[in-house]
């Protein structure tokens, strides 16, 4: 134990634990989650990438999906929601918000200095001492993986700020639920407009020019047909378990 700081491990995990704003009450419960993750199966895995376009074979330097729209970035950040899920969250927590094991990613700068930064420790890892505290994925994921991961993580909305607007994604939600699979285009629009309108409030960490939560991808669903709206449902509720 360090007499001054108090911090029983050497290192700066105090000044990584700091990174999380305070008054976060999902916090805790987003550590026990991470925790239970770090029970399963850890060995990094591939990422199917199936429905994203292909990137040419020589790496790029700088997130090529960023201000991406519509299919292709719902796409990228489903993708890569699910690749950041099996390889990353048991480290850097679910959601990238960090219970302290690991940096919190949704700071990393979104332009080409915080993609540098980024591929350089995905592809190689990290080892300190002779000790892996970050496995290399290059020999894991393909670089659509490495970049839909990427997208998914700087596009992370304000927790914070969306925990301080539970009554309004709660009316939000019971409106999509409210939703007949029979409702017309008018209708569905109506409601999607004002979930895209709503998830637009929620600003980035990273400096990404838009954020994408369940509020957003719920939309994009409906758009789809109505009878998605239990799905869009469903995903809206993972927002307000959180
Ligand atoms: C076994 C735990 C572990 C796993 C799994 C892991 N990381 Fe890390 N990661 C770390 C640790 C610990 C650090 C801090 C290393 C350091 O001090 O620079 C780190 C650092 C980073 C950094 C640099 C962040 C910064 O602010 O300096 C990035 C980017 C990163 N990880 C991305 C990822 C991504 C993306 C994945 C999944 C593909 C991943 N990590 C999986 C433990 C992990």
């Amino acid at each position: 134990m360090n007499p001054l700081t108090g911090a029983s491990q050497p290192g700066n995990t105090k000044d990584r634990i700091m990174l999380r704003k305070p008054a976060t009450l999902a916090a805790p419960m987003i550590f026990v989650a991470a925790m239970a993750f770090a029970h399963g199966d850890t060995a990094p895995r591939a990422v199917d990438t199936t429905g994203l376009p292909d990137l040419p074979e020589e790496m790029a330097t700088e997130n090529p999906w960023r201000g991406a729209e519509g299919d292709l970035l719902f796409k990228a950040v489903e993708i890569g929601g699910k690749g950041f899920n099996s390889n990353c969250a048991r480290c850097h927590g679910l959601e990238a918000i960090s219970g302290g094991l690991a940096p919190d990613l949704r700071y990393l700068e979104a332009n080409e200095f915080g993609d540098e930064w980024y591929l350089d420790r995905v592809l190689h890892g990290y080892e300190q001492n002779g000790a892996v505290k970050m496995p290399p994925f290059q020999d894991i994921l393909s670089q659509e993986a490495v970049w839909a991961i990427r997208t998914y993580i700087e596009t992370r909305p304000d927790a914070d700020e969306m925990a301080e607007r539970n009554s309004d994604i709660t009316a939000l939600r019971d409106r999509v639920k409210a939703l007949p699979a029979t409702a017309s285009a008018e209708e569905v629009e109506a409601v999607a407009a004002d979930l895209d309108k709503t998830g637009d409030e929620f600003e980035t960490l990273s400096g990404a020019p838009r954020s994408v939560s369940a509020l957003q991808q719920a939309a994009h669903l409906l758009r789809t047909g109505a009878s998605h709206a239990p799905m869009a449902t469903e995903l809206i509720s993972g927002l307000l378990r959180n």
